[in-house]
């Protein structure tokens, strides 16, 4: 097997482009994936600092990595989930990162900036990943806007945002179907969030990092076990065995075919959302979700109230650190 720009041997095939490419090929191929899709949805603006959410898992050091390298002045922000050793594992591998390139990492620990962890918000009968990823979405776009980012990027690949819209499929969900975009806008509290990823698989960010000798987190989180995003995630790897490239036309044929009649579906768009009465986001209810969830996981007996004490004083106590170079 040769490699199609150069000819020489070829170490990764990709089928669902039908080409294969040597290492160097196959790093130039990502970064061109990468390049074209924040210019083809104007993800990033001349002179703007991304910053870029970590995980320590592939895609997010793979995606800061690629940023870096096409000339991103990107610094970087993790979020300790409190989920044991897998969490502490995880942000040693987004500190080693952030070290190496002498990058800046803001951190930040639901434990002890909020006062609970995901599996204790799992326990009050919320599922793990709808609680993770709620409070991913509020504090990372919180810590955004405080220290003045105007764009926050995630590292979503094209795996992730196939499921996704497979999950939002399956149930018709109008309202998350409108919303899942590569860019998301900014303004009325939000940052700009934006999936520069989205034109690459998991395999191809797993090999990228390979390739350019990136240590990251390989263990799959132990609280996602039996998920049933992991499920669609298998379901359409079978499809894709069977006929390569089945997940990009699944999801780019969503994006320019179907996406634009959901234009002014969103709560955002239709101009429902007020503000949450205790943190002041973005929100449909009198309490944004987040702040619903934190009272349930830190007093289960507590009634959620726009005035709970419990907010004021965690956002007074918060401890954020910042690491590695400014
Ligand atoms: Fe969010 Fe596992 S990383 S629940
Ligand atoms: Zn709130």
């Amino acid at each position: 097997m040769k490699c199609r720009r150069c000819r020489a041997d070829a170490v990764i095939e990709l089928p669902q482009h039908r080409t294969a490419f040597c290492a160097e090929c196959f790093l130039h191929h990502c970064r061109q994936q990468v390049r074209r899709t924040i210019e083809k949805y104007s993800m990033i603006g001349a002179g703007e600092r991304p910053l870029m959410a970590i995980s320590g898992g592939k895609d997010s050091l793979a995606a800061w990595d690629l940023l870096l390298d096409l000339g991103y002045d990107a610094d970087g922000v993790y979020l300790g989930l409190g989920i044991g050793g897998y969490s502490d594992r995880s942000g040693e591998y987004a500190r080693a990162f952030a070290h190496q390139r002498g990058v800046k990492l803001i951190e930040l620990d639901l434990a002890t900036d909020v006062g609970f962890t995901i599996p204790e918000a799992a326990a009050q009968r919320r599922t793990p990943c709808s609680a993770c990823g709620l409070s991913k979405r509020h504090l990372l776009n919180t810590v955004a806007l405080e220290h003045g980012y105007t764009v926050l990027v995630t590292g979503h690949n094209l795996d992730d945002e196939a499921a996704v819209l497979f999950g939002n499929v399956m149930r018709w969900d109008t309202e998350y179907l409108a919303r899942q975009q590569p860019v998301l806008p900014g303004g009325d509290g939000f940052a700009r969030r934006v999936k520069p990823l989205v034109r690459l698989g998991e395999r191809e960010t797993a090999a990228y990092c390979i390739i350019r000798r990136i240590d990251y987190q390989v263990e799959e989180c132990p609280m996602a076990e039996g998920n049933r995003h992991l499920g669609y995630k298998e379901l359409l790897n079978r499809m894709e065995e069977r006929s390569p490239g089945t997940k990009l036309e699944f999801y780019n044929g969503f994006l320019r075919r179907m996406q634009p009649l959901l234009d002014g579906v969103s709560s955002q768009d239709k101009g429902d959302l007020g503000s949450c009465g205790r943190c002041g986001s973005p929100t449909t209810g009198e309490l944004c979700a987040f702040c619903r969830l934190t009272d349930q996981a830190t007093d289960p007996q507590h009634r959620s109230t726009p005035r709970g004490r419990r907010g004021r004083k965690r956002r007074n106590n918060s401890r954020r650190q910042v690491v590695g170079a400014g």
